[in-house]
């Protein structure tokens, strides 16, 4: 077993995967080595981040992407990562970034069964102040033998085989959601695995933090307004901690530890919200759903919206079960108003 804190046993992320896909009748060992392939990009990345004030890569790298936002250095090399190691997996039809307008066709010769959706790094505005940052993804299968288009990426999250995103934090890990389980990796610089340390993750079923972008409150609608407004209520019951880092990452990975909510709502400015479907609320959803919480539009779950575009964006109410079921009973009430 264990001498001097070493495990000779240790399960890696690639055994995990490999585990779990001998499980599967007919598995061919390509989401094992699609897997693989984003193990590499996030340890280039991860490392990438590390290094990112002493190697010149903090900072603009010049261009604006298709949301209008301006782009860093760690967005674009983040973005060539996922893209390289996916198209040399040899696992992959088609790709969506949130840095490309449209689909990312892999070349005939390369092709796999496999659409993969990702941010390939979330929370840019955090890179330059060291404030934890990550990498979100889905991996979806071709349907059907035709030709990789459009259609092929527009599926709704009800058709994810596995989502998971990489956390560059205090430590960097990768949370994986894959069959019916949640687990977590935890990256072990010195030997540059990702070991299981996070079996099974649930969330629990209430918390006590809420996280939400309060200086937006003047756009917020009446249910939103009146639902963080009971969490500052001692009259409405125990009042909740708020917590926002501004990354999705951070949030959704604090909301899984320890419980609360994540809300990115409709705003008077961004009528659909700001977060993207495809590569950051079907993910998170999938991996949220999968650990026992609930992830909403505010209307359906979000694994039941049917994306009608490459980068449609959608409201998210997402976390503890019974904490998501309180703000969806409220935008009942207020709908029948
Ligand atoms: P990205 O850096 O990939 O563009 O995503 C940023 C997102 C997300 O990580 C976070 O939850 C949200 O933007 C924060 O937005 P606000 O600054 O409007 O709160
Ligand atoms: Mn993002
Ligand atoms: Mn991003």
């Amino acid at each position: 077993m264990s001498g001097q804190h070493l495990d000779s046993n240790c399960v890696t992320l690639t055994r995990f995967v490999l585990a779990e896909q001998s499980k599967v009748p007919y598995a061919t060992g390509e989401l094992t080595q699609l897997l693989n392939a984003i193990q590499t990009a996030v340890k280039v990345i991860s490392s990438a981040v590390r290094r990112a004030g002493i190697t010149q890569l903090f900072g603009m790298a010049g261009e604006t992407n298709v949301q209008g936002e301006e782009v860093k250095k760690l967005d674009v090399l983040a973005n060539d990562l996922f893209i390289n190691m996916l198209k040399s997996s040899y696992t992959a039809a088609l790709l969506i970034s949130e840095e490309n307008e449209t689909v990312i066709e892999v070349e005939t010769e390369r092709r796999g069964k496999y659409i993969v959706a990702f941010d390939p790094l979330d929370g840019s505005s955090n890179i330059d102040c060291l404030v934890s940052i990550g990498s979100i993804f889905a991996i979806m299968k071709k349907e059907d033998n035709s030709i990789p288009s459009l259609k092929d990426a527009l599926q709704p999250g009800t058709k994810v085989v596995a989502a998971g995103y990489a956390l560059y934090g205090s430590a960097t890990m990768m949370v994986l959601s894959l069959g019916n389980s949640v687990n977590g990796f935890m990256l072990d610089p010195s030997i540059g695995e990702f070991i299981l340390t996070d079996k099974n993750m649930r969330i629990p079923s209430k918390g006590k933090i809420y996280a939400i972008n309060e200086g937006y409150t003047h756009q917020w609608d009446e249910a939103v307004k009146e639902y963080v407004n009971n969490k500052k209520d001692p009259a409405k019951g125990k009042t909740y901690n708020a917590r926002y880092v501004g990354s999705m990452v951070a949030d959704v990975h604090r909301t899984i530890k320890y419980g609360g909510i994540f809300i990115y709502p409709a705003t008077t400015s961004s009528p659909k919200g700001k977060l993207r479907l495809l590569y950051e609320c079907i993910p998170m959803a999938h991996i949220v759903t999968n650990a026992g919480g609930l992830a909403s539009n505010g209307k359906i779950p979000i694994l039941d919206v049917q994306p009608q575009g490459l980068h449609d964006r959608s409201p998210i109410f997402l976390g503890s079960k019974e904490d998501v079921e309180d703000i969806l009973e409220i935008i009942k009430k207020h709908e029948k108003k």
